[in-house]
């Protein structure tokens, strides 16, 4: 069982194996994942997405995500679960305090939101209650619309020094963990050596953090109508799925005609 206070040692400087995370929305996927052995089951709110078939992760439910975390624990025996709090549940330090309480009760064993010091106050909240927190700094998908789009991060010295500082700020206030979206390696690096809690990268280069999270359908190919650059996908799933029905349907044919 991966646990939020092991995770919290696995700095790679310190000669710890690299974390290894991976998105699941569903029991057999989680199943599947839990088997394989990957370290951290993260039910991000890419759930929005890459399952439910909305633009961006804007649209996501507290109860969209409370039926998702439920289905991944029945599937999970020894990764951690991770519970991505969706947008507008964590406003203010009491409404985030109840929003992860509810992650835990279906099932989630840490908690994740997006924000840096300006969302200290709830990380804080969270921690103080007793749930294990992990970071989210970078890109933040919840603030896409705001943002005009998905934007590489780090790319000035005055982004680098806030990115930088907001990962202090996060480690300080007793977070396990950060994870760092589409950061510029060099960056992600900085950041990586200036805490003491490990950095899981998604979009930050191969070696700039103590880990790396994948959304899984970009690693298995299911969803073959976005695939973001940075996706290292390792199965055809969409073409085995289409082959499959493909040859169900001729069956279906042959048999009836
Ligand atoms: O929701 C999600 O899947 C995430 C990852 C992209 C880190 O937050």
């Amino acid at each position: 069982m991966i646990t939020a206070e092991h995770l919290k040692t696995r700095k790679v400087a310190n000669g710890k194996a690299p974390v290894s995370a991976l998105t699941a929305y569903d029991y057999p996927t989680a199943r599947l994942l839990d088997e394989a052995g990957v370290d951290v089951l993260l039910v991000g709110d890419s759930l929005g997405m890459v399952v439910l078939g909305y633009p961006d992760t804007t649209h996501v439910t507290l109860d969209q995500m409370l039926h998702h975390i439920s289905a991944v624990a029945r599937g999970s025996q020894k990764a951690l679960i991770l519970g991505d709090l969706p947008i507008n549940t964590y406003n203010s330090p009491v409404q985030a305090v109840e929003t992860a309480q509810a992650l835990v009760a279906a099932g989630a064993h840490a908690v994740k939101l997006e924000g840096g010091r300006d969302k200290e106050a709830e990380i804080r909240a969270i921690i103080d209650a007793g749930i294990p927190m992990i970071g989210h700094l970078g890109m933040l998908p919840q603030s896409v619309k705001e943002e005009g789009g998905y934007k590489k991060k780090g790319k000035t010295e005055e982004q680098s020094a806030a990115l930088i500082d907001a990962a202090q700020c996060l480690e300080d206030a007793g977070c396990c963990g950060i994870i760092l979206e589409s950061v510029i390696p060099k960056v992600a690096k900085k950041i990586t050596e200036a805490i003491s809690i490990p950095t899981i990268g998604i979009g930050c280069g191969r070696t700039s953090c103590d880990g790396e999270v994948a959304v899984i359908t970009d690693l298995i190919g299911s969803y073959p109508w976005f695939v973001p650059p940075f996706a290292m996908p390792r199965a055809d799933v969409a073409t085995d799925i289409k082959r499959a029905a493909e040859e169900y349907i001729r069956f279906v044919g042959k048999k009836l005609s």
